[in-house]
C-alpha cells in the first residue's frame, strides 16, 4: 500500500525518482507526487491525481531538475482524504521546508491535528499523514539542525504504522527514514543511495541492498564514509549487513507482453519448473526443504498445522490444507489472517503455523504470524519476495521462487504456493507414513505439470474467444468440487478484481443450498471439472443448471459425451491427479478472467482500488 522511494546522487533526480516509483505503482495508484530540494535550497512540490505519467507530463513541462542532488516521492493508495492534489504526498510543514513521504497509518492523528491546530499549524489536506510533518516541524523549532532528532521525537508521539522518507530544506544533503510496520529498504549505489519501500524499485540501479526493521531510524547521504546510519529510537547505532539482490531487471519489465498479468500467466511453466528445482529427490521418493529449520524429529511431533494468509494466498492456503491432510494426515485449520488474530487461535505444543504471503508484507497476514508466534507457535513463512518482513520473521520457510510479480492479481504466485504446499506435504508425509512409491509417483507427477501447464497455454486464443463471447455478461458463477472448489474460489476472485464483473466462487454441491435460485439463461457457471472421485457427482451439477437455463463453461478433461449436450463452451485441459489438478484448472481461469477484462478495455495491472502490497489492517 502505498510506495515511497528517495534518491540522493548526481544522477538526474526527478527522472530516477519518477522511474523508481514507476515500479512500485503497483502498490498504490491513486496518485503521485515528488519533492526535490532545488539549487536554491527551496523544496519544489509536484503533485497529481492518477497515474505516475500525469506528474511526469507536469514535471517534464516545467521543472528540470539535472543540477538537483536530493528529492522523495510517493505513489498513493488512499486511506484518509478522498483522492485529490491535496491529499497527495509529499506533505510539507508550515514554511515549506520540511517534506515527507509516508506509507501507513496514524492512527491517533486527531488527536494530534487538534493540538498543532492550537499550536498554529496550518494543514492542507485531509490526511493522517500531514500531522507527521507538522509535529516534526514543531520539534525541529526546539532543536533546529538536527533533523534525526525530530524525526526520532516526533515518531514517538504517533501511534500506527510507518514507512517514511524526510527531507529538510536546512540539512538539504541527508534524507531521514524511519520504518514500523511498513517495508522500508535502502539501496547502496556508486554514490548514490535510494531508499524504497521495496527492492523493485531500485533494481536497476542498484542490488546491495539493506533491509531497515522495525522502530529503526536511518540517516542516508551520499558521502562515501557516511551512507548509511542506522539508530534505534533511543540514538544507539545498529549494525547492519548488506544483501545481494539476485533479481534481474529482465525480470521485471514486460519483454514482449502487452501487460505483466499476461506475461506472468505465461511465466508459468518455467516459475512452477523454478519452485521445483533442486527440492524433488526421485530416488527417494522424498523432497528437499533447505529452508524449513526443523529438525526431522521436530517436523515428525507436529500435530496441528494452522495455516493463515489472504486473498489469493489463502485460496493456495485451502488447497495446502487438502494436500497435508490427505498426505501427511495432519489435523489443518485454515483461517484467513485477518480473523486469526482477533478471536482466540488455540495453540498447543507440537502445532505449527505456516503463513502464505507473495509479498511477505501484508499487514494482516504478518500480523497474524506475530500473535501465533507470542503464543509459542513454530512458524514456516511461505513467501515470494526474498528479504520480506515475514520471510524474516518466520523460523523458518519456503521460498516460491516465482520470480517478480509485478501484476496486481495475482497468478503465478499462486501455481507456486500450491507447488510449495505440495512439496512441503509430501515432506512430511515421507518422514511420518508414506511409502517410498508413493512419493516417487507423486513427485513424477509434480514434476510433469509445468508441460501440462503449457499444453493449456497453447489454448489461450481459444480461451480468448470464449472471453470476448461473455464479456458483456453482468455476473459469474464458479463452481468445483473438492480439490477445485478452490480454484472455483480463485477463478472468481480473478475476475472479479480486474473486470470488475461481479463472480461468485462455490463448492458445487453447495449451489442447491442457495445460489442455484441465481441460475436462469443470462447466468453463465464456470465448472471446473476434472475426471476424478468426484466427476459423476459434478456432472449432476451440471445437469441441475443445465435443466435451468444457466450457460455453462466446463474446465475438464473428462469425457466430453458424457456432458456436451449440456454445454454451452468447453476449455480442455491435461489429465493429472486429482491433487495437484488445480494447479492446471485454475490457468484457464486466469486466461478467462484476463481476456473478459481487456475486452472491456480496463488496465489489469492496476485495476481500481486495489494494491499489490496491502500493507495497511
Ligand atoms: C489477488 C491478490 C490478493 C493477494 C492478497 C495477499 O489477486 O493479489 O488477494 O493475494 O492481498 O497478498 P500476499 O500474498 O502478498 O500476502
Amino acid at each position: 500500500m502505498c510506495g515511497i522511494v528517495g534518491y540522493i546522487g548526481k544522477g538526474n533526480v526527478a527522472e530516477i525518482l519518477l522511474d523508481s516509483l514507476q515500479r512500485l505503482e503497483y502498490r498504490g495508484y491513486d496518485s503521485a507526487g515528488l519533492a526535490i530540494i532545488n539549487q536554491k535550497n527551496e523544496l519544489v512540490v509536484k503533485k497529481d491525481v492518477g497515474r505516475i505519467s500525469n506528474l511526469r507530463n507536469e514535471i517534464f513541462q516545467d521543472f528540470q531538475s539535472h543540477s538537483c542532488t536530493i528529492g522523495i516521492a510517493h505513489t498513493r493508495w488512499a486511506t484518509h482524504g478522498g483522492v485529490t492534489k491535496a491529499n497527495s504526498h509529499p506533505h510539507c510543514d508550515c514554511k515549506n521546508k520540511i517534506a515527507l513521504a509516508h506509507n501507513g497509518i496514524i492512527e491517533n492523528y486527531r488527536v494530534l491535528k487538534e493540538l498543532l491546530i492550537e499550536k498554529g499549524h496550518v494543514f492542507q489536506s485531509e490526511t493522517d499523514t500531514e500531522v507527521l510533518v507538522h509535529l516534526i516541524e514543531e520539534v525541529y523549532k526546539e532543536k533546529k539542525g538536527n533533523l534525526q532528532f525530530a524525526v526520532v521525537e516526533a515518531l514517538k508521539l504517533v501511534e500506527g504504522t510507518y514507512g517514511i522518507a524526510v527531507v529538510c530544506t536546512d540539512e538539504p544533503y541527508k534524507i531521514v527514514g524511519a520504518r514500523n510496520g511498513s517495508p522500508l529498504i535502502v539501496g547502496i549505489g556508486e554514490g548514490e543511495m535510494f531508499l524504497a519501500s521495496d527492492v523493485n524499485a531500485i533494481m536497476p540501479y542498484t542490488k546491495n541492498v539493506v533491509y531497515i526493521e522495525d522502530r529503526e531510524i536511518i540517516v542516508i547521504q551520499a558521502e562515501k564514509d557516511d551512507q548509511l546510519k542506522t539508530y534505534d529510537l533511543n540514538y544507539e547505532r545498529v549494525s547492519k549487513s548488506v544483501s545481494v539482490i539476485d533479481w534481474d531487471v529482465d525480470a521485471i519489465s514486460k519483454g514482449k507482453y502487452e501487460t505483466f498479468m499476461l506475461k506472468e500467466i505465461f511465466e508459468q511453466p518455467d516459475s512452477v519448473s523454478t519452485a521445483l528445482r533442486g527440492r524433488v529427490v526421485l530416488s527417494e521418493g522424498s523432497v528437499k526443504l533447505g529452508g524449513l529449520n526443523m529438525t526431522e524429529v521436530q517436523v515428525r511431533q507436529i500435530n496441528k498445522i494452522i495455516i493463515t494468509a489472504c486473498g489469493t494466498s489463502w485460496h493456495a492456503g485451502i488447497i495446502g490444507k487438502y494436500l497435508i491432510e490427505r498426505f501427511a494426515e495432519i489435523p489443518v485449520e485454515i483461517d484467513y489472517a485477518s480473523e486469526f488474530r482477533y478471536r482466540n487461535p488455540i495453540i498447543q505444543e507440537g502445532n505449527v503455523v505456516v503463513v502464505i504471503s507473495q509479498s511477505g508484507e501484508t499487514a494482516d497476514t504478518l500480523e497474524a504470524l506475530r500473535e501465533a508466534k507470542r503464543k509459542g507457535a513454530k512458524i514456516i513463512g511461505i513467501t515470494n519476495v526474498i528479504g520480506s518482513t515475514i520471510a524474516r520473521e518466520s523460523d523458518g520457510g519456503i521460498y516460491l521462487h516465482a520470480g517478480p510479480e509485478i501484476g496486481v492479481a495475482s497468478t503465478k504466485a499462486f501455481t507456486n504456493q500450491v507447488v510449495s504446499l505440495a512439496l512441503l506435504a509430501i515432506y512430511i508425509a515421507r518422514l511420518k507414513n508414506m511409502p517410498l512409491y508413493e512419493g516417487e509417483k507423486l513427485l513424477k507427477e509434480l514434476i510433469s505439470i509445468p508441460d501440462k501447464i503449457a499444453e493449456v497455454l497453447n489454448h489461450a486464443e481459444a480461451i480468448k474467444e470464449i472471453a470476448v463471447k461473455y464479456a458483456k455478461v453482468s455476473n459469474f458463477l464458479y463452481l468445483g468440487r473438492g480439490f477445485n472448489y478452490p480454484a472455483a474460489l480463485e477463478g472468481a476472485l480473478k475476475l472479479k478484481e480486474i473486470s470488475y464483473v461481479h463472480a461468485e466462487g462455490y463448492p458445487a454441491a453447495e449451489m442447491k443450498h442457495g445460489p442455484i435460485a441465481l441460475i436462469d439463461e443470462n447466468m453463465p457457471v464456470v465448472f471446473i471439472a476434472p475426471k476424478d472421485q468426484l466427476y459423476e457427482k459434478i456432472v449432476s451439477n451440471i445437469r441441475e443448471v443445465h435443466a435451468r437455463n444457466g450457460k455453462i463453461i466446463a474446465v475438464t478433461n473428462g469425457d466430453a459425451a458424457n456432458i456436451n449436450e449440456f454445454i454451452e463452451d468447453y476449455i480442455l485441459v491435461p489429465q493429472t491427479i486429482e491433487e495437484f489438478s488445480p494447479i492446471i484448472n485454475v490457468v484457464p481461469l486466469q486466461l478467462l478472467a484476463y481476456y473478459i477484462a481487456r475486452e472491456k478495455g480496463l488496465d489489469v495491472d492496476k485495476p481500481r482500488n486495489l494494491a499489490k502490497s496491502v500493507t495497511v489492517e
